[in-house]
């Protein structure tokens, strides 16, 4: 791609990663679309005759699925969606999907089937999670409870996927490859919990629950149980143990290295949002 671009459409692109993607496409003077609920054209997932509006005069596309692309029947959204997305002109599709799920790797053959150049960025748990979506609760109310065992996890920062994917989408070479993103080490989430009390100077601490366990108290905070069921899976199948790597895509793609989780973990604390009298960020509702 792009010397010719007209317009990138980023999906999600009020999220974690998302808006941080359209800001750094708009620093590079790259025309783009949000697409989401609330953007105009609005664009939903759930809605396909919403998609042809946004995809109008779409030259390139960044594709963060919501809720995620590790839940049942991602695939075939996501398959519906590239392949209206090539009919419509989309040369590039960049899809962020997450390490070690077996239905984000169905995703990522729907958009390497679509017929478009593609880019696929995977990425383990994003440290956002803690302040921009519904770990921000937990956090202020002192207990994260999680059925993640004692399992160590390369916490990946949503700038680091972002400015991956604003590269994939602004410069050559990016055509056909996985870029695996990760943090730059291994942290259990009771030393990641530790880091954020420490920063935060509060106490806040980590409790490792069953699945079961999670699943009552999502319900219990008025989450569905569909999507508490769907979510608890999807915790309950990344967090095997399999994802404790890290990588160097960060250093090779972007030259510089990965943002470490004790500098998210700084400036998220520094913004106030684990401050007790911090209202809903309203990412609260989000599950991740
Ligand atoms: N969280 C993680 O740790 C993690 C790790 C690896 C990969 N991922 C992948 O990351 C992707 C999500 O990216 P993200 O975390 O950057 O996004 P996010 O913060 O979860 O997404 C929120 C965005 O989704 C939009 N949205 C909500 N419902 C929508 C709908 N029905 N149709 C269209 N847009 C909708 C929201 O805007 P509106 O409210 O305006 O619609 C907002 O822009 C998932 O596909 C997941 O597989 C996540």
């Amino acid at each position: 791609m792009t010397a010719t671009a007209r317009t990138t459409l980023v999906l999600s692109g009020t999220g974690k990663t998302g808006h941080r993607v359209a800001s750094g496409l708009a620093a590079r003077g790259v025309p783009l679309r949000v697409g989401s609920r609330r953007a105009e054209p609005p664009f939903d997932w759930q809605d396909p005759t919403t998609w042809e509006p946004a995809l109008r005069g779409v030259d390139a596309a960044y594709v963060a699925y919501y809720p995620d692309a590790a839940f049942p029947g991602a695939a075939a959204v996501v398959a519906a969606f590239a392949n209206q997305a090539v009919a419509a002109g989309a040369q590039h599709l960049v899809l962020l999907a997450d390490r070690g799920a077996a239905e984000a790797e169905r995703c990522e053959q729907a958009v390497r089937d679509s017929g478009a150049e593609w880019t696929i960025i995977r990425a383990g748990f994003i440290s956002q999670n803690f302040s921009e979506a519904f770990l921000v609760e937990l956090v202020r109310a002192g207990v994260v409870a999680l059925p993640a065992g004692e399992v160590a996890e390369p916490f990946t920062d949503a700038e680091d996927i972002a400015d991956v994917a604003v590269a994939a989408l602004t410069e050559n070479g990016h055509e056909g490859m996985v870029h695996e993103v990760t943090g730059p080490r291994l942290l259990t989430f009771a030393d990641a919990v530790g880091e954020i009390a420490r920063e935060a100077r509060r106490k806040v601490r980590y409790l490792p629950v069953t699945p079961e366990q999670f699943v009552s108290s999502l319900t219990g905070r008025g989450v569905p149980t569909e999507y508490a069921t769907l979510l608890t899976g999807l915790l309950v199948e990344v967090f095997d143990g399999s994802r404790a790597t890290v990588t160097d895509t960060v250093e090779r793609v972007l030259g510089r290295a990965p943002r470490d989780f004790a500098q998210y973990a700084r400036e998220a604390a520094a913004t106030g949002v684990w401050d007790e009298s911090a209202g809903s960020s309203g990412a609260g509702g989000r599950a991740r």
